[in-house]
């Protein structure tokens, strides 16, 4: 994990703010080290806390503006590169060497709300307020007898175009016209239309052709969470694919694979090594997509059959374009403590 960049000054989580998002594998996060990840423009230092618990904060230290993530793990708590500050999971200063009795009340730095759960590590995307529930995953990828895999890509597009292709239906006999699409190809004269149904996380597609409802759904949880429910006799599989922004132009696809069957870990690559493939099959496409992010509906032609992306960019427009988490005043207190896991 390292995007291989640091902090920019102005607004926080710009176009991304005061929403859960997971931004990484809970496996890949070590815990003797903090990693750099940045989340929608933001870097920022991700660590595991004493007890093991992901915490992150803002990758700028308040002394000298350093990257907190060059630095290293003290009981849990991470040391700055430069002077040696130390500051714990709340983003409180804790030591500040050749110093003592320094009021330290007053350098802490900030800190972001994060959660382990469901295999992922998430934030939520502020530093100011504090998120009035915890995440949720479907159901699909929390039952005991589920098998979970996952592997981590990264498309040099914007995030919203990426999420766009994961709910797109109408490109599946042309760009997977070998893997996923394969059935769809003689059926694309027919008449295509989405059933959409709301849910308190986002909502749920249904094709229909012809009238005819075809088997498997598809959810858009919000923000940018997609599962495909495949349709399979008495057996369950789940592919979700989660589209976490990177910056403007990079967005950081987590591809997990949920089946009860065939659980044995030692399959995990045959899944997982099909999700490439039909990623790969995306990725050049959505890529070549301008403006890398999608501009207003009317910028556009659309059809019918594009119901479902302009659904979401009506919502990408409404509740997330041009938020942001801004920077605090100066004061006393660090803002925004991460809460455990
Ligand atoms: S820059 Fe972080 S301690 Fe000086
Ligand atoms: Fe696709």
């Amino acid at each position: 994990m390292n995007d291989g960049r640091v902090s920019r000054g102005g607004p926080l989580f710009r176009d991304f703010a005061n929403v859960w998002t997971p931004v990484a594998f809970g496996s890949s996060l070590p815990r003797d080290r903090p990693v750099q990840l940045t989340v929608a423009g933001t870097s920022l230092a991700l660590f595991r806390d004493e007890s093991g618990v992901p915490a992150a904060l803002i990758d700028r230290c308040p002394h000298r503006g350093a990257a907190l993530s060059l630095g290293r793990l003290e009981g849990g708590r991470v040391q700055c590169p430069y002077h040696g500050w130390t500051f714990d999971r709340a983003g409180r200063c804790v030591h500040v060497p050749w110093n003592p009795g320094v009021k330290r009340a007053s350098l802490g730095t900030l800190a972001v709300p994060t959660r382990e759960f469901g295999g992922y590590v998430w934030i939520y995307t502020s530093v100011s307020m504090e998120p009035i529930a915890p995440p949720t995953l479907d159901d699909s990828l929390l039952g005991r007898d589920v098998r979970l895999t996952g592997i981590e890509l990264r498309w040099q597009a914007h995030w919203t175009r990426a999420m766009e292709n994961m709910l797109d239906a109408p490109h599946l006999p042309f760009v997977h016209r070998a893997t996923i699409g394969k059935e769809w190809v003689p059926l694309a004269g027919q008449r295509m239309d989405s059933a959409i149904e709301d849910h308190p996380w986002g909502w749920r597609v249904r094709n229909v052709l012809n009238g005819a409802p075809r088997p498997g759904m598809l959810d858009f949880r919000w923000p940018n969470q997609m599962n495909l429910h495949i349709p399979m006799r008495r057996r369950a599989l789940t592919l979700a694919v989660t589209c976490v922004p990177i910056d403007e132009r990079r967005t950081r696809l987590l591809l997990v694979t949920a089946r009860d069957f065939a659980r044995l870990p030692l399959l995990d690559w045959l899944f997982n090594r099909f999700n490439r493939r039909v990623a790969n099959e995306d990725r050049a496409i959505v890529e070549s997509s301008f403006p890398s992010e999608i501009p207003p509906a009317r910028a556009e032609m659309s059809v019918r059959t594009d119901a479902v992306t302009l659904r979401f960019r009506t919502s990408y427009f409404a509740r997330l374009k041009d938020s942001s988490s801004g920077l605090p005043a100066p004061g006393p207190a660090p803002m925004g403590a991460a809460g455990g896991g």
